[in-house]
This record gives structure tokens, C-alpha cells and sequence, in this order.
């Protein structure tokens, strides 16, 4: 076991130690070559106030991209040898450079360490959630285009309601995650701030270059006050978990809709085979053990988003404590993410049987239409609406595509408003 950072000559105890890195310097992996490239911007920014020369900030960046690559093929490993990521980069710095090594921790703490570490890792993932939400947009928005008018009934309750489209079903598929991909946007702003270079929570006697290390790193904007930097420890989890949440629910949605659409009972759909399994004991099954796996990502990002939740009931500044929001955060992303990516392909393949489709649009369905036609008429809508009733039994044989291209008003099946949508999903995702 390497010795603390903090240590300062007197006896370890080894037990504690373990209990206070807990399963932390697993977590820091995947934070390692964040921490290692803000460790070089750090060093850049000490060279340039002049705290480093030159050539000490050359040999630490050349050293720090050689940890980079042994890290990547696994020559360095991250392990309990190590109280944190943080320790295992410096340790590895005093063991390659002696005495330069010692200097990289110069007006840095390990609280705005990880806090950068962090906002990097969130920085892709969000990136990464804002790319797939797009992806499953476009792939439900060219489903829209191609499917064109099909039929089919709409639901309300799970009971049928009004003929609606295909197109419509697709197309309420494409804003959903357009609004997910916007909300993963909205919390990159607040990600984009770099809080390196506020220390411990109160700021350095040093006359630290934040705004170029910053840039650097290629942060959109700073975060100005030390307090908040340190403030922000788990509410910026929250930013993220929240819109990864929603897109998960996006998810959670379109499975549910995809399982029952393929059950016998509907009949509407088939999935490709490759999202379906078999059944251990029974040689007929097929079942949707992808889209019920895809159901249960929610559940994911709630535990994750309840235990950040439940940490932060703290003070400002740092505490310990804060070390337990990073576990869940960077559990919840990865296994989202892995289910989302399967989006795209799983709405390029889904097939539909238009004619079982068309055949569920029962008479009664028209109901809302017989009413809005004696509306015109001139009934008063109430009235409409009791002799529509009324007059159920007798409104079979109407024209399901009259119908539906009489919906003219936006959004309607006759005026789906597909190019609005497409012009939306295009917009610049480069705000951040
Ligand atoms: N592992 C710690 C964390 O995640 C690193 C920061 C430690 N800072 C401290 N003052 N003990 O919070």
C-alpha cells in the first residue's frame, strides 16, 4: 500500500484506511484518464505563473502521457495499493521524476481534483446521451416517413380510442427524445464549468491562470466561487442522472408499447430476432427479454439518483460523505447508455402488420368523428355528443383514411408535421 498523500510521518492505520477507500479506487478507473489529463493542464498552468519551469513541466506532461498509455494496456494498474486515482498519479510521478514529481500537487487539492476528473467523465457521458437520444429520434423519425398513412387504432387506457397512424405512434417516439436530448443539453451547461483551481473550497495564494486551464480543457466556462465549486459535488450527478432518467423513460415507454404490440393478443408486431431469446424449457418461445430489459433501465438511474439523493443532506464545502456520489453516478451512466444504444437499430427493425393493424379499427372508433361532423352541422358539441353516442351501432363502413386526413390542424395525421420535427432534430447539438 503506496502512503497517503496526506501523510505526514506518523503510523497508518491499514484498516481504516481500507474503510475509507472503500471500493472509491475502482471508481477512480474510470476516472483516471480525466484526472490524468486535467493533471496536465494543471501542470501547463503552474509552468505558465511560473511555480514550474519549463523543462519540469515538460518531463511531468511527457510523464503523464506515458501513465496515459500504460494505463490504457493495463501496464498501470489502479488498485487498493492506492488510497485514490488522485494518490496513484502522484505516487507514480515522485516514483518517475523524484522531486518534480513532488511539486504537481502545488495549489491543487484532491476536492477540486475529482471535481474536474468528474465533470470531464459527465461531460462525455452527457455527450454521449444527447448523441444516442438524437440517433433514436432520427431512426423513429425516417420509420414516420416510411410507413406513410397506415392505420391503426390509438389508445387510451390500453382500451381503443380514435383510427390513428403508424406515423403518429413514430412520430410521438421522435419529440420524446427530442425533449430528452434537450435536457441532456441543458445539464452539459451546467457540467461545462471547470472548478479546478478553487483548492479546497476557498481558493489558492497562488496567481493561478484558472481561465486558461480551463480552455485548455476545453471547459465552455468556469466555476467562479470555490464555495459553489465544492457545493457542486452531487447536485451535478443530479444534473446529469435527471436527464439520463428521462431518457430512460423514453425507453421504458416505446418497450412497453413494442411489448405489447408483439404479444398474440395484439398481434401488431414482430421484433427482429436478434432482440428476441428463446425459452430454456419450452421449444415454441420467443420472448422480448431485450425490450423487458430495456423496461427495467429506469430502475437503474432511480437507485443511482436515491442514493446521490441521500448523501447530500450536508453543509456546504467538502465532506467525506461526498465520496459516496460517485459510485452511483458512474454504475447508472454506463448501463443506460448500453441500453440506449440498442434504440436505433431496435426502431429500424421492428416490423409492423398493417393489415392487422387497419382490421383493429372497430366502428365505434368514429364516434369522435360522427360528433365533430354534427358540430358543423350546427349542433351545439353537447348534443353532438349524446346522438353520436347514440348512433354507434350504425357507423361502420366509414372511410378510415377520410378520417384521418381530415385531422388538419398541426400535429394531425393529415398535417403530421414530420419537416418541423426533422428541423428540430437538426438543430445545432453544438451549443455546448
Ligand atoms: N476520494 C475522495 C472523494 O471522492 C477524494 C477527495 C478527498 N478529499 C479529502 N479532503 N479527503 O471525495
Amino acid at each position: 500500500m503506496s502512503t497517503p498523500l496526506w501523510d505526514k510521518g506518523k503510523d497508518v492505520d491499514v484498516i481504516v484506511q481500507r474503510f475509507c477507500a472503500g471500493d472509491d479506487v475502482v471508481a477512480d478507473r474510470q476516472l483516471f484518464p480525466f484526472d490524468v489529463e486535467a493533471t496536465s493542464a494543471h501542470v501547463l498552468g503552474l509552468a505558465r505563473i511560473g511555480v514550474l519551469s519549463g523543462a519540469e513541466a515538460t518531463q511531468l506532461t511527457t510523464l503523464l502521457t506515458e501513465l496515459q498509455a500504460r494505463f490504457a494496456d493495463g501496464r498501470f494498474v489502479v488498485d487498493e495499493r492506492y488510497e485514490d486515482g488522485h494518490t496513484a498519479i502522484e505516487t507514480f510521478l515522485v516514483q518517475e521524476a523524484g522531486d518534480v514529481g513532488k511539486k504537481v500537487h502545488t495549489a491543487r487539492s484532491r476536492n477540486d481534483q475529482v471535481l474536474v476528473a468528474l465533470r470531464l467523465w459527465l461531460k462525455e457521458q452527457l455527450r454521449a446521451v444527447v448523441d444516442v437520444t438524437s440517433s433514436a429520434a432520427r431512426s423513429a423519425l425516417e420509420r414516420a416517413r416510411t410507413t406513410g398513412a397506415t392505420a391503426m387504432p390509438g389508445y387510451t387506457h390500453l382500451q381503443r380510442a380514435m383510427p390513428t397512424t403508424l406515423q403518429a405512434f413514430f412520430l410521438g417516439h421522435v419529440e420524446g427524445f427530442l425533449d430528452s436530448r434537450d435536457a441532456a443539453q441543458a445539464a452539459l451547461v451546467v457540467v461545462d464549468r471547470n472548478p479546478l483551481g478553487t483548492g479546497a473550497g476557498f481558493g489558492v495564494s497562488l496567481p493561478l491562470d484558472r481561465e486558461g486551464v480551463s480552455a485548455a480543457l476545453g471547459f465552455a466556462d468556469v466555476v467562479v466561487s470555490p464555495q459553489a465549486a465544492q457545493n457542486s459535488r452531487g447536485k451535478l450527478e443530479l444534473f446529469a442522472l435527471q436527464a439520463l432518467h428521462l431518457a430512460t423513460l423514453d425507453v421504458r415507454r416505446l418497450a412497453w408499447d413494442l411489448s405489447l404490440f408483439v404479444t398474440a393478443e395484439f398481434g401488431f408486431a414482430r421484433l427482429p430476432d436478434r432482440f428476441t431469446t428463446g425459452s430454456s424449457l419450452m421449444p415454441n418461445k420467443r420472448n422480448p427479454d431485450v425490450v423487458e430489459l430495456l423496461r427495467a433501465l429506469p430502475a437503474v438511474v432511480e437507485g443511482a439518483l436515491a442514493e446521490t439523493q441521500a448523501v447530500l443532506s450536508l453543509p456546504s464545502s467538502y465532506h467525506r460523505d461526498l465520496q459516496a456520489t460517485k459510485a452511483p453516478v458512474l454504475r447508472a451512466f454506463p448501463r443506460a447508455l448500453q441500453g440506449l444504444a440498442l434504440i436505433p437499430a431496435l426502431l429500424d427493425g421492428v416490423e409492423f402488420d398493417a393489415v392487422a393493424l387497419r382490421a383493429a379499427i372497430t366502428p365505434d372508433l368514429f364516434a369522435t368523428d360522427r360528433a365533430l361532423e354534427l358540430v358543423v352541422a350546427g349542433l351545439p358539441f353537447r348534443d353532438a355528443y349524446r346522438q353520436a353516442a347514440a348512433e354507434i351501432p350504425t357507423l361502420g363502413g366509414r372511410d378510415v383514411d377520410g378520417s384521418l386526413q381530415a385531422r388538419v390542424s398541426l400535429g394531425g395525421a393529415g398535417n403530421a408535421g414530420l419537416d418541423r420535427l426533422e428541423r428540430r432534430l437538426n438543430e445545432s447539438n453544438s451549443a455546448v
